[in-house]
């Protein structure tokens, strides 16, 4: 494969990342004024702003990185309205008609990204496949049967029940079809929409980070190299939200996911989208190589097979290698076509507390700002309903859509309620625990190279990371956002907040909000 597999945000490479040069941008270098400023070039960002260009809004977008270089170039993109969390259990959480909402928008995201494939001729590997949902760990056909009839309910007759999944050699047993899903090539997408918000007008800078959002009649976004961007109306769409600091991350919590992505002879396994209903469950597609692949025979043609999983709290494990060896196991045991694995990365997502995205006005009451999170790994669809959505809220026409998915929300049915009591309980368990327990290592000493570990100092407790010279590098290890003890995570060699999911690089410098501020250097 080409060597582009730079990536930001962690020291793994997406395979979306390793196929695809990204288009860069300027940074912002002087004040500017706009229609709308989206923060964030994810999905969910050149979502919002290629709607509201296309609606004749001038619109700035900047990012801290590159575009696609937060979660959205880590993700597997299955573009799905099959709900991850099961629509039996949205309807217990949202009621029927809520239910019917949210896998209505979710099918109506991807109609929205077909739509926008054609109209700009984005050359992104989209396509439409069929979704197959099969058992997993000792879950018994009723979870089956209890799915096909939550989807008849909410009125998705197209949803049927098959005795295997058709076209595999293994034996999945029975599983459940949905049609009309869909795939692509999350950068050639993102590239695309980039490309179509510059030609309508609007201006994107990468490498501009920003330091704080002020609402009004006139917002006002501050970066971090002292601009100020002038806009009536500010979208937030930085994954977790840098513009509220506490009320959607009270309501969410950070999970670690991970993946592998092996070579396999064209056309050897069908390109589908393929879950089995554990928890944390696999998640399984084939995406089309059109470059060479290491041990290729000549003239032979290849896809991947990308398989995730293995999901653990963030900051709650620091094993990363073990959980790709197992992924590596469960599908050779499964697609024992699959060759050398070519990547294997990692990338965190959002969980809410009632299983939907965040998105619509700031909480805080902040005018004019809108912001976007929640993800809860279905952030492909979230994220174009956020463009969807948002935009519509900022040219004021009614969305169906809005009190359903509005930030604001109290949500009267959650998670089973143990589950979302263990993780609010788990926050408060990482402040006692990190007050009375020791650190990874003794010392400084102890910590091998290009590695990071939490070392106690007196009373406090310190990040310390140990170069490939051997120099250690000392932060504070209290989370800038609420002052959480920061993990080190040795797959992407960040210091990772188990509360609410801000990372920091090796060096303390912030690459995840919601913290918007480094970590402290500690002179030794
Ligand atoms: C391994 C993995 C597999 C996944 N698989 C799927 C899947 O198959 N289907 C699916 O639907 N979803 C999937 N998801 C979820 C999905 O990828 C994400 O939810 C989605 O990409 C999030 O998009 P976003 O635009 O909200 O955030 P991001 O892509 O993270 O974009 C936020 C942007 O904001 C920028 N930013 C942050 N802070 C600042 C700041 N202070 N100043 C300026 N810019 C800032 C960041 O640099 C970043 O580019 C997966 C996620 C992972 C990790
Ligand atoms: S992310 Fe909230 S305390 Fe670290």
């Amino acid at each position: 494969m080409s060597e582009r597999n730079t990536f930001p945000g962690g020291d793994t490479a997406s395979i979306w990342y390793g196929t695809f040069d990204v288009p860069t941008f300027p940074a912002l270098g002087r004040d500017a004024r706009a229609d709308v400023c989206v923060v964030g070039a994810g999905i969910s960002g050149l979502s919002t702003a290629y709607l509201l260009t296309k609606a004749g809004k001038k619109v700035i977008v900047v990012d801290d990185g590159t575009i696609g270089g937060g979660e959205s170039g880590r993700t597997t993109a299955h573009l799905a309205n099959a709900m991850d969390d099961r629509i039996y259990l949205l309807e217990h959480v949202h009621g029927g008609e809520g239910a019917r909402l949210i896998v209505q928008s979710h099918g109506a995201a991807i109609e929205q990204i077909e739509q926008i494939v054609r109209a700009e001729k984005i050359d992104c590997d989209f396509e439409r496949v069929d979704g197959f949902l099969f058992l997993g760990g000792t879950d018994g056909v009723d979870v089956l049967d209890a799915e096909l009839a939550a989807a008849h309910r909410v009125g998705w007759t197209g949803v049927s029940r098959l005795d295997r999944v058709p076209h595999v050699e293994f034996n999945f047993g029975p599983c459940l079809r949905f049609p009309n899903q869909g795939q692509f090539h999350l950068l050639k997408y993102l590239a695309g929409l980039a490309d179509a918000i510059v030609r309508g007008g609007g201006r994107i800078y990468c490498e501009t980070k920003v330091s704080g959002v002020e609402g009004g009649a006139s917002c006002k976004v501050e970066t971090e190299s002292k601009h100020t961007i002038t806009a009536n109306a500010v979208c937030v769409c930085t994954n977790a939200s840098i513009a509220d600091m506490f009320k959607t991350h009270m309501k969410q919590a950070p999970y670690r996911t991970f993946v592998v992505a092996a070579v396999i002879p064209r056309d050897s396994v069908p390109r589908a989208l393929y879950w089995d209903t554990t928890d944390p469950y696999h998640y399984v597609r084939v995406q089309r190589l059109d470059e060479p692949v290491p041990g290729a025979t000549a003239g032979a043609q290849y896809d991947a097979l990308i398989v995730g999983g293995e999901d653990h709290k963030t900051g709650h494990e620091d094993d990363a290698t073990k959980r790709w060896s197992r992924l590596e196991q469960w599908m050779r045991e499964r697609w024992p076509q699959a060759l050398e694995v070519i990547f294997r990365w990692s990338g965190q997502v959002l969980e809410p507390n009632d299983y939907i995205a965040f998105i619509g006005r700031n909480p805080d009451g902040a005018e004019n700002v809108y912001m976007a999170s929640g993800d809860s790994g279905q952030g492909m669809t979230h994220g174009t309903i956020a463009g969807m959505l948002l935009s519509d809220l900022i040219l004021g026409r009614q969305n169906e859509w809005e009190s359903l998915y509005d930030p604001r929300r109290v949500s009267l049915r959650t998670k089973p309620m143990e589950q979302f009591a263990k993780e609010n309980a788990d926050v408060v368990l990482q402040y006692v625990k990190d007050f009375v327990t020791r650190g990874d290592v003794s010392s400084e000493a102890d910590i091998p190279r290009c590695e990071g570990r939490v070392v106690r100092h007196g009373l406090h407790k310190v990040a310390a990371y140990c170069d490939e010279d051997g120099s250690v590098h000392i932060h504070s290890a209290l989370c800038t956002h609420l002052k959480c003890v920061v993990q080190w995570n040795s797959a992407e060699k960040s210091w990772d907040c188990p509360c609410h999911g801000s990372r920091f690089d090796p060096y303390g410098k912030v690459l995840n909000g919601p913290a918007i501020t480094d970590l402290e250097p500690i002179e030794e």
